[in-house]
């Protein structure tokens, strides 16, 4: 087996303690995949412990992995200004990443975020699975393809279940709609405007299913 294949069987292992705090330190130790070589630290979830919403993207960006705090770039700018359009405060859900360590490779001197593939996803997982056990969310919110695929499957398909209220072993309920830095990806501001507006109506699905 060559060592790559070897390090990637690994998975990360979560004490199995009901302390938040114990977690997320844990988790700064994490070497389950190889990702920790590249990042600056591990970035853990964020948010009130009885939140009924959690919301999970899909691996820290460059902002996120100086700051150690996810969603605090560009992508999380959009993701505020959308909950508030939602009447979601951020400050009232729990928000995390399917992956913890930034991926990301160097062009010149910028460094150039990588999508995780579906083994460090894996490896990592066991980190969403301890944040989902001590939160207990109402709702699992999934922002984009590697956050739905990482509860899932790889056969999950974004376009195909949005906005649909679906459950996993995960979480009794997970609803799954695009990243927001989808958002920043549209080619004019008229597809801009309309996908946000798209992105704020699913995350009010997201409230009243929270709500029931
Ligand atoms: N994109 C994500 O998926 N997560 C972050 O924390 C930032 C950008």
């Amino acid at each position: 087996m060559p060592v790559i294949e070897k390090e990637y069987a690994r998975l990360a292992t979560p004490p199995a303690t009901s302390s938040w705090g114990e977690v997320r330190d844990a988790s700064r130790e994490c070497m389950a995949c190889h990702l920790y070589k590249r990042a600056t630290q591990t970035v853990f979830g964020e948010g009130p412990k009885d939140a009924l919403i959690m919301l999970v993207g899909e691996q820290p960006g460059d902002y996120e992995d100086v700051a150690g705090k996810p969603f605090v770039g560009p992508a999380g700018k959009i993701m505020d200004q959308a909950l508030e359009g939602a009447g979601i405060d951020r400050s009232h859900v729990y928000v995390t990443n399917a992956v913890k360590h930034f991926k990301w490779e160097p062009r010149g001197k910028r460094r150039i975020h990588k999508k995780p593939n579906s083994r460090e996803i894996a490896a990592c997982r066991p980190w969403l699975e301890a944040e989902l056990r001590l939160v207990k969310p109402k709702l699992l919110v999934c922002l984009g393809a590697t956050a739905a695929q990482a509860v899932f499957g790889p056969s999950f398909r974004v376009t195909r279940e949005r906005g649909k209220v679906l459950s996993s072993r995960f979480a009794p309920k997970v609803l799954a709609t695009v990243h927001p830095s989808s958002l920043l990806r549209q080619p004019d501001e008229e597809s801009r405007q309309r996908e946000y507006k798209r992105f704020v109506l699913d995350l009010r699905t997201a409230v009243k299913v929270a709500a029931e």
